[in-house]
């Protein structure tokens, strides 16, 4: 009887053990996995206020443009875009910062120089669309072309 007994409350133990480092290993995994995306106020709603890209782009493909107009042009988000200086948040559907319409141009140039000039080359299967980097490489002034002596 007594044998029993304490068979069966290691055999509870064992249990306990278990379901309790199968809870902390999904703490763990939960931990390690990689952190959010940097929180960017209203960066991942239905954009508002789109006047030169397509009303349809969905909000995780919008921020992928915009993080590569970040690197095309080595500036930050703000550089186009206001901050409220009440939040000190990004009002990402705000048109205050002029810079903003001065790269819908640039998005409206790309578009034409892509559509209506390099689409006239024809058959353009093969071929890489001109981007923001192309021009920008990096800043927001194009560097000049230096060739090589
Ligand atoms: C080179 C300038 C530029 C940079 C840098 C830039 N954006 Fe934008 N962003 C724009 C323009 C221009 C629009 C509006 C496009 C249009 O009118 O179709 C826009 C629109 C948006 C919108 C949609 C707002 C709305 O509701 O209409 C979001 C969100 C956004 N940007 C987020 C970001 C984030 C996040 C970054 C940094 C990772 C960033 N942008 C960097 C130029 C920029
Ligand atoms: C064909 C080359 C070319 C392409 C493509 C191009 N740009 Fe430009 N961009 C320029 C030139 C040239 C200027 C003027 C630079 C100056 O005045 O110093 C400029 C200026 C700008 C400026 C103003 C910078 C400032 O500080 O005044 C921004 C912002 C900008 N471009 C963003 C973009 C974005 C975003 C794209 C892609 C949608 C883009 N550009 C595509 C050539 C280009």
């Amino acid at each position: 009887m007594k044998t029993q007994y304490i068979k069966a409350l290691l055999l509870l133990c064992t249990a306990a053990g278990l379901i309790q480092s199968a809870t902390s290993q999904t703490i763990e995994k939960q931990a390690s996995s990689p952190p959010a995306p940097v929180a960017i106020s209203g960066a991942n709603a239905k954009p508002v206020n789109l006047k030169a890209l397509s009303k349809d782009i969905s909000a995780e493909d919008l921020r992928i443009l915009m993080q590569s107009y970040t690197k095309a042009i080595g500036a930050p988000c703000g550089y186009c875009h206001e901050e409220n200086t009440q939040t000190k948040k990004m009002d990402f559907a705000s048109d205050a910062n002029p810079m903003k319409d001065t790269a819908r141009l640039m998005i409206r140039m790309t578009n034409d120089i892509n559509n209506r000039y390099l689409a006239q080359l024809g058959d353009r299967r093969y071929a890489e669309p001109l981007t923001c980097g192309n021009c920008h490489q990096g800043h927001t002034s194009p560097p000049t072309f230096e060739p090589k002596p």
